[in-house]
């Protein structure tokens, strides 16, 4: 697995985007990761035209919903040319199956896919009362996790803190991506759990998602060239 920095696009509009990617040098083209607000905004032609200037892209859009209508909305994001989209694992195996199904080519390629486990956002509490999950978080996001793997998903986005877990129980091979990343003097913002770039790269982390200390950075190129030296080493 090739490790790497994804700078998370968490902009409202196509102008804003592309004004701060035209920040970075001709020839540094970060990772990107598109999620839901971009992409309902500006809709599939911000995709492309973000793929044509020529950046790796994770589509962030979190599919959940049976497998005939999962398996056919993968199909027409793998025509987008992406490089890694998600699902939410709770729609189960079958589902993950299906998607795998719609991703993959005519010519065998597919993009990445990556599960989301349990939502940050959601805590013991809801995850008892709500949810009726009666066992500890840390169980079930690993327990997730290995079901994405056994249906051959590619990997989970996951808490840096997590990350080490996931790979001993999944395999080394089972990429980890994990947002929740703060350099040291950063702002954590509304980040409970959060890791440096440099610890990231010691944890068992192949893909860190940094949004907020790159994209409202003083020198966002700065930012993200200091990102990809801690965390490579
Ligand atoms: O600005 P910040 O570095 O916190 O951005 C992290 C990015 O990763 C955001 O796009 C956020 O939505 C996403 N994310 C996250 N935690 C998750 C899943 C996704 O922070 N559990």
């Amino acid at each position: 697995m090739i490790k790497d920095v994804i700078v998370a696009l968490d902009f409202p509009t196509r102008e804003e985007t592309l004004s701060f990617l035209d920040q970075f040098p001709a020839g540094s083209k970060p990772f990107v990761k598109i999620g839901m607000e971009l992409f309902y905004a500006e809709g599939p032609q911000i995709v492309r035209d973000i793929k044509a200037r020529g950046h790796k892209i994770f589509l962030d859009l979190k599919l959940h919903d049976i497998p005939n209508t999962v398996k056919r909305a993968m199909a027409v994001l793998s025509r987008l040319d992406v490089d890694m989209v998600n699902l939410h694992a709770a729609g189960a195996g079958e589902m993950m199956r299906a998607a795998l199904e719609g991703l993959t080519r005519s010519d065998g390629t597919r993009p990445l896919l990556i599960a989301v486990t349990q939502l940050t956002s959601t805590d013991a509490k809801a995850l008892k009362n709500e949810l009726l999950i009666d066992v500890p978080m840390a169980e079930t996001v690993l327990s997730y996790a290995k079901n994405a793997a056994d249906s051959g998903l590619d990997g989970v986005v996951c808490s840096p803190l997590e990350a080490a877990l996931v790979k001993e129980r999944c395999g080394a091979d089972f990429v980890t991506v994990t947002p929740g990343i703060r350099f040291a003097d950063s702002a954590a913002g509304d980040q409970k759990r959060m890791m440096t770039p440099e610890k990231a790269g010691k944890s068992g982390c192949d893909l860190i998602v940094v949004g907020r200390p790159i994209t409202q950075a003083e020198d966002p190129v700065a930012a993200y060239q200091r990102a990809v030296t801690d965390f490579l080493g």
